[in-house]
């Protein structure tokens, strides 16, 4: 019991109603094994698909994700957190029990859609309670291929060449996006601006397939991204820190097939090669290290993140390609394995983050929140 008092309670909020429901659960079954228990509790919240928050026992949350790609269907008592202060307090939505418990700390393993891009953040900050990983800014332009691309390209971070069109302009002139595309070069990546785990993306070879890639984006997101096509290594790198942000030893993905798709990711377990660290020159380490700082600052980042690069064949080039403010976080995945070959063990570096979680929110508590003005 002397022990109990002393402990963090951490709020584990999983699944949610985006298409990487499972892939969350994963990850949170790995936390839950890895987390440092004598120094941390932890509350399993799980979100279902249609969105309700359910407080899991332990023995149901294991074998929820016991299985291979589980979805959470039901059962738990169904809870909330009310979108105003009242010290992180559960609430039990069936009125039973009235709160439940206290949660001192959030960490939302949540990806995509409601759990990666601002939206709940925005509930946290509201709820008042810390949380791990970006706020609503750096989530919500982490998520946002196309908002993300001009901020970086203001900061003169190199991108590859890409022009954006929305559902409106496609319908009102296909033949006219089509055209100004075209310049960019075969081959062409189409991608929703809003989404993840390569959902809704294509590689397009020829002009002719250029609408039909576009109109499969436009099922996922009303704004897609056209962009280059490069012939490139893919380059990830760990940043880990607040004001202060790390960068971890980069990895390498070699996928197997033609890119990095959806089933290379999930479904095909030969889908993809792992090369950690990447077999890099120390200079070439050191340039993808700095651009990854320089990205994770660019666009407002905090807590954590993964940013991915390419490394252009032919010119030896880094580009970024993307930052994943909430990056796959089995024990096996990129992000923390990249601490591990580090020195970061995945333990210390889950208690890491709860602790950069409880520094940032403290030092937006010490913001002021009205002004008087002055009377002279
Ligand atoms: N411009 C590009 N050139 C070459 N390959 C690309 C390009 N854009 C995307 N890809 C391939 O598609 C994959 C998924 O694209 P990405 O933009 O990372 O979307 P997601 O957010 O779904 O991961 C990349 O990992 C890479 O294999
Ligand atoms: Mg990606």
């Amino acid at each position: 019991m002397a022990q109990q008092t002393k402990t963090l309670n951490i709020g584990l909020v999983f699944g949610g109603r985006s298409g990487e429901h499972e892939v969350s659960l994963r990850s949170a079954r790995s936390i839950f094994e890895a987390i440092d228990r004598s120094r941390y509790t932890i509350s399993l919240i799980g979100i279902d698909r249609s969105g309700h928050w359910h407080l899991l026992e332990e023995s149901q949350f294991r074998r929820l994700t016991d299985d291979a790609l589980a979805a959470l269907e039901d059962g738990g008592a169904e809870v909330a957190l009310l979108p105003a202060p009242n010290r992180g307090q559960l609430i039990d939505t069936q009125g039973i029990q009235g709160a439940t418990r206290r949660i001192d700390v959030i960490f939302p393993i949540l990806h995509g859609t409601f759990g990666e891009d601002g939206t709940i953040q925005g509930f946290f900050d509201l709820a008042d309670i810390p949380y791990v990983g970006a706020g609503v800014l750096g989530s919500a332009v982490g998520m946002d291929k196309d908002v993300q691309k001009r901020l970086v390209q203001a900061a003169g971070i190199p991108i590859v060449p890409f022009q954006t069109v929305n559902h409106h302009q496609w319908k009102t002139g296909a033949r006219a996006v089509v055209e100004r595309a075209l310049p960019l070069g075969l081959p062409l990546f189409v991608k929703p601006a809003n989404l993840g785990s390569s959902v809704g993306i294509s590689k397009v070879s020829s002009p002719a397939a250029l609408a039909a890639a576009v109109e499969a984006a436009l099922e996922y997101d009303t704004k897609v991204v056209i962009e280059k096509g490069l012939d490139a290594r893919e380059i990830e790198c760990a940043v880990l820190g607040n004001d202060e942000p790390v960068a971890s030893v980069p990895g390498e993905i070699c996928p197997t097939a033609d890119f990095y798709s959806y089933e290379a990711k999930y479904v095909d377990d030969n889908g993809a090669r792992l090369l950690i660290p990447a077999p890099l020159d120390p200079e070439k380490t050191r340039q993808v290290q700095e651009l990854s700082v320089r990205v994770f600052q660019t666009l407002e980042c905090a807590g954590m993140a993964r940013v991915d690069c390419f490394l252009e064949r032919s010119s030896d080039r880094l580009y970024l390609n993307e930052i994943n403010t909430l990056p796959g976080f089995t024990s096996i995945s990129m992000y923390p394995k990249l601490w591990e070959a580090s020195g970061l063990s995945y333990r210390d570096l889950i208690s890491r983050l709860i602790e950069l979680a409880i520094e940032r929110h403290s030092n937006r508590q010490r913001l002021k929140r009205s002004y008087r003005p002055n009377p002279y």
